[in-house]
């Protein structure tokens, strides 16, 4: 495989970095195909685009095949503009490098090597044994890493990517002293939120926000702000529910709650204890013994758990200031989402995060901003956590 930059294509492929950034796009436009990553497939022969694709989630085809079926004769002579390395294994659909080399496709154009170890570095040495030519543009790398956080983190280091999306008050406050919350923020954060969850693996919350709140923390379709064009190339992948998941030590979740009463999997995290001595209260809801050191789950346990046992790549928590403050403490936080209402709550209304003891400003958690934008009246503010050293 040989590796260029932009600055190295000549006048012959000076199209390239097009035709990998409409590849990158297409994937982008995939809100998730959990377990799966985002792939998106640009065809080219003689500088037309006779074919593209995505791939919406598992057991449908690879972006590279439907682009292939668009292309038909077409693919004959083409180069292929994959956002990830083509796979070489056969999972629940075929390999795409024998896909690619049945149509005739003469070179292949990728941003990265896929990190799963099923595939990385097979697909590419598949398609140079059988005559396709590979480039690797290595300045698309970055950008085609981050169309997919929690899958490469997910591979490369068998835990997902965490987000933690918080509700607040101008001063900083999640809910009034006698506990009302909703709703701290308008209907443009919660729809955007609602867009968070969507491309989520999981939705993870606490006990604590399940008995006070009763939410559903489900997806609802009707609600989000996307367009005609991307509900329809997502309808596959929107029609399945994130899982939902509860941190509950001892198990307390009720049976009435309209978590466990409402479409979609859940996934209950108790002591070894607890989760022997209870039912589930239907198929659909999975009550998983983690170790519970000091009493309460472990939360790095989870997390391996949600990788390895169900294949999570992405997870939302939109838990409470005890769980919010306990994932900080741990260090598990990779992007803080915080929406701000330009409300005041009071010094009486309920924190951010339960954590407390500090002695000095030099021991605050520090964090870097990433983004900020108005989201109808709210602000919205994504950082990403500093690394003590
Ligand atoms: N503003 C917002 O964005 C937002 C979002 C969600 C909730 N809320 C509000 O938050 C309030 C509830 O907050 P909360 O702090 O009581 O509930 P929480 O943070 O959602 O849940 C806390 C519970 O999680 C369980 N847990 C399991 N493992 C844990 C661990 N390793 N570390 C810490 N906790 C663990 C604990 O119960 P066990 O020990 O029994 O397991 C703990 O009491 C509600 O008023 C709700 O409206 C606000």
């Amino acid at each position: 495989m040989k590796s260029l930059r932009n600055s190295e294509l000549d006048a012959s492929v000076i199209d390239w970095p097009v035709h990998m950034q409409r590849a990158l796009d297409l994937a982008r436009h995939v809100i998730t195909a959990t377990p799966n990553p985002r792939v998106g497939c640009v065809l080219v022969k003689d500088n037309e685009v006779v074919g593209e694709g995505w791939h919406r989630g598992p057991g449908l085809p690879h972006a590279e095949v439907v682009a292939l079926g668009q292309a038909g004769a077409n693919a004959e002579g083409a180069t292929a503009f994959v956002s990830l390395e083509p796979c070489a294994h056969q999972g629940r659909t075929g390999p795409c490098c024998e896909a690619l080399q049945a149509a005739g496709v003469k070179q292949v154009v990728l941003p990265i090597v896929d990190p799963n170890p099923q595939v990385s570095g097979k697909g590419i040495a598949f398609l140079e044994q059988n005559g396709i030519e590979v480039f690797r543009l290595s300045d698309f790398a970055a950008a085609a890493s981050s169309i997919n956080p929690g899958f490469m983190r997910r591979m490369e280091t068998g835990l997902p990517l965490v987000r933690l999306k918080l509700a607040m008050s101008l001063d900083g406050r999640t809910a009034l002293a006698n506990g009302e919350s909703k709703w701290i923020t308008g209907t443009g954060a919660r729809s955007d939120v609602q867009l968070l969850r969507a491309g989520s693996s999981a939705v993870l919350t606490g006990i604590g926000t399940v008995l006070a709140d009763d939410p559903q923390l489900n997806v609802r379709v009707e609600d989000l702000d996307i367009s005609e064009t991307q509900k329809l190339t997502n309808e596959t992948n929107l029609a399945k529910q994130p899982l939902r998941v509860v941190l509950d030590s001892q198990l307390h979740t009720p049976d009435t709650s309209k978590l466990v009463n409402s479409q979609g999997r859940v996934i209950i995290f108790g002591n070894a204890g607890s989760v022997s001595r209870r039912k589930a209260p239907g198929d659909h809801v999975e009550m998983v013994a983690v170790d519970c050191p000091d009493g309460r789950v472990d939360l790095r346990s989870v997390l391996h758990s949600l990788a390895t046992d169900f294949a999570c790549n992405e997870i939302l928590v939109e838990a409470g200031p005890t769980l919010s403050g306990a994932f900080l403490d741990a260090g598990l936080v990779d992007e803080l989402i915080i929406y701000m209402a330009p409300k005041i709550f009071g010094a009486d209304a309920r924190p951010l995060f339960g954590s407390t003891g500090l002695q000095s400003l030099a021991e605050a958690r520090q964090f870097t901003i990433e983004e900020v934008s108005v989201v109808g009246d709210d602000l919205k503010i994504i950082l990403s956590p500093q690394v003590k050293n």
